[in-house]
């Protein structure tokens, strides 16, 4: 027996039990708050609160998990999730989370790339706003008021339901959420012609630390700016967005062309960096990276997709194409022209032409694999032919048969905001933003790190030709190898200004500036988080 083996022993038992207790008390005692908050019966809270003895519980946590990485037995879950109804719902639970010490995670779509809408290492509840997802029209105006929880999909339908001359620069994938999406800028088929999601923007319905219920003019002009696009659960929860829409016309056109490495897929890349971010506003353009067996040899190879969408007709997509992209080799037939709406199921593949598809909040598109690890990049300089080839034999990597790329180009709208109007700040004389993603089947989700492994090398390979001094990133492809705050989501100015300044470059500063005005006490918290000034 050697006696001082026990000391700490000893120690570890008393303090992890007190510590259970303590959770656990909290944990009652956070929904007595909650009750007597809400007194009354036609208002009780009971009716949306759920823990691990509803036997709903799992099927809400589950419900909109978009990342399967973050639903193993071993990811920590939620003590609570509230699915409110109302805003007093979210102002007691605010109110109950603070008295009670527990974080809040709020989530909208559930697609954040690192799950943090819905785990946390620290004791927490989930406010799930999937009842928040009212959408209110004017078509006069050409204004829209849109609940956070709403995805993507219901407010295009919505609008074509009342207008289909009008739409909102949205996400492309409809399951995205709204609340998300907005909180971290927003980009999708005509962000060249309308700029992001957040630039359109025009007043906001938010709660704050303090369980107030603030708008565009009682929060004032540093929150309205932070919040649309300084990344979400930093500022407090916004329950809903007025936004402006834009006009679309009847018609737009689809091309797109598959190009292997046989097929000159390098050099039609390489050229593609000089004539994309220059098209016309009127023009997406992306270029989709993946492997494919299809070659006369039976090996694999690259297959780059060069998918353009015009909101315009097919004979003048053409004719453009013909003066500033010959190289690709197309003909009239890859040119389609369709609706709107048609051009965002075919963009995303979905199943099947009929609009009601963009209302399926839990649809998920199989052409995605279920738990993943992304990254994301920024391009200033087109990259050398030399530099695709080193990429392409990292593709070509046995473990890397599900990694894909998207290639998007920036420019057009992009250029003209300047990079303070929001914080998002990827703005003039980006040319593009790469995607880096892969996936791999559930099964594996015990033991993914070979795959994740893969991608850290290929960030790694990638930093000489991208973005450098900060290396950019994209806040709403969230990624915690870039840098973190600590597990409970406390961090020093120093720590975070790593990570921060990849996601905003200088705008940094003025959301630590926001946040240390509205939210000293960080309240609202996460791994990525903005910090107040002097914690
Ligand atoms: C399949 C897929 C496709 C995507 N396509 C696009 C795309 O086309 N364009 C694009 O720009 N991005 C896209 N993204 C990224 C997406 O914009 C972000 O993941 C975004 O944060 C998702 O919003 P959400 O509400 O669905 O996510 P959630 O996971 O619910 O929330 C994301 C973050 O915001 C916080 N948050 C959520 N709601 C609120 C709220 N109401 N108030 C305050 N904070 C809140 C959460 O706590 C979390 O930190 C895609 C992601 C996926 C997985
Ligand atoms: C969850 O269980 C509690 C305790 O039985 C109950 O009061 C509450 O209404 C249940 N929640 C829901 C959403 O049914
Ligand atoms: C809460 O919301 C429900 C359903 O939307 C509504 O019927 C009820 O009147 C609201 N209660 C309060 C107190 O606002
Ligand atoms: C949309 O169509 C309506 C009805 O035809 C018309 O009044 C309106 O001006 C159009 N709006 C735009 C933006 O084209
Ligand atoms: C590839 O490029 C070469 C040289 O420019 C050209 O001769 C060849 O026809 C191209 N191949 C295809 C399939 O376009
Ligand atoms: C490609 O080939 C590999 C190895 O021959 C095989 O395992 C895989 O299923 C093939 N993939 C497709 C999409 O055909
Ligand atoms: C939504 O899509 C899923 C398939 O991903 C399907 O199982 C479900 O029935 C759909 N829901 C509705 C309401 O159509």
């Amino acid at each position: 027996m050697k006696p001082f083996y026990h000391l700490p022993l000893l120690f570890i038992v008393v303090f992890s039990s007190a510590l259970a207790t303590s959770s656990a008390d909290s944990h009652e005692d956070f929904l007595d708050c909650l009750s007597s908050y809400h007194p009354e019966e036609s208002s009780s809270i009971s009716r949306v609160v759920y823990t691990d003895r509803n036997s709903t519980y799992s099927a809400i946590l589950e419900s909109s998990i978009q990342n399967l990485r973050f639903s193993t037995p071993n990811t920590p879950k939620p003590l609570v999730i509230v699915t409110p109804l109302n805003t007093s719902h979210v102002q007691a639970t605010v109110h109950c989370s603070k008295t009670h010490g527990l974080q809040i995670r709020t989530r909208s779509g559930g697609h954040d790339f690192e799950g943090l809408s819905y785990v946390s290492e620290v004791p927490f509840v989930v406010v799930d706003l999937v009842h928040f997802r009212s959408i209110d029209v004017d078509v006069e105006k050409e204004e829209a008021w849109v609940q956070s929880g709403a995805i993507t999909g219901e407010l295009y339908y919505r609008i074509n339901e009342r207008a289909t001359n009008l739409t909102f620069p949205g996400a492309l994938c409809h399951t995205v959420g709204i609340g998300g999406l907005i909180s971290g800028g927003g980009y999708g088929l005509l962000f060249r012609k309308y700029g992001l999601a957040g630039d359109n923007v025009i007043d906001a319905q938010f709660i704050d630390a303090n369980g107030r219920v603030l708008d565009r003019r009682s929060m004032g002009e540093d929150l309205f700016w932070a919040i649309r696009g300084g990344g979400g659960g930093s500022f407090g929860i916004v329950l809903a967005w007025k936004v402006n829409l834009v006009p679309i016309p009847s018609t737009v056109t689809v091309l797109s062309v598959g190009r292997t490495l046989e097929q000159n897929a390098t050099q039609l890349l390489h050229r593609w960096q000089y004539v994309a971010p220059n098209l016309p506003n009127d023009v997406y353009s992306v270029v989709l990276i993946s492997t494919t067996n299809a070659t006369e040899s039976g090996t694999r190879t690259v297959l780059a997709t060069f998918t353009s969408v015009f909101q315009g007709r097919a004979n003048e997509l053409m004719a453009l194409m013909q003066e500033r992209f010959p190289e690709l080799g197309f003909v009239p037939e890859n040119f389609i022209e369709m609706t709107w709406i048609e051009s965002l199921i075919f963009l995303t593949q979905l199943p099947n032409e009929s609009p009601e598809i963009l209302l399926n909040r839990t649809y998920r598109n199989t052409l995605l694999t279920p738990a993943f690890k992304a990254k994301s990049d920024y391009v200033r300089k087109p990259m050398p032919e030399i530099a695709f080839q080193g990429l392409w034999s990292q593709l070509l990597e046995d473990v890397a048969s599900t990694a894909t790329l998207n290639i998007i180009s920036y420019g057009g709208k992009m250029d003209e905001i300047p990079e303070s109007a929001l914080p998002f700040p990827h703005r003039k004389g980006t040319l593009y933003k790469i995607n880096y993603n892969i996936g791999w089947r559930e099964e594996e989700n015990g033991n993914p790190q070979r795959y994740i492994n893969w991608i850290r090398k290929l960030y790694s390979y990638m930093g000489s030709f991208v973005s450098k001094s900060p290396r950019e990133a994209y806040i709403n492809y969230r990624d915690l190898d870039i840098g973190r705050n600590n597990d409970d989501g406390r961090t020093s100015y120093k720590q975070a200004s790593v990570w921060g300044r990849k996601y905003f470059k200088k705008n940094f500063d003025r959301l630590v500036y926001v946040k240390s005005k509205t939210d000293p006490e960080n309240f609202f918290r996460h791994e990525q988080s903005i910090p107040p000034r002097f914690h």
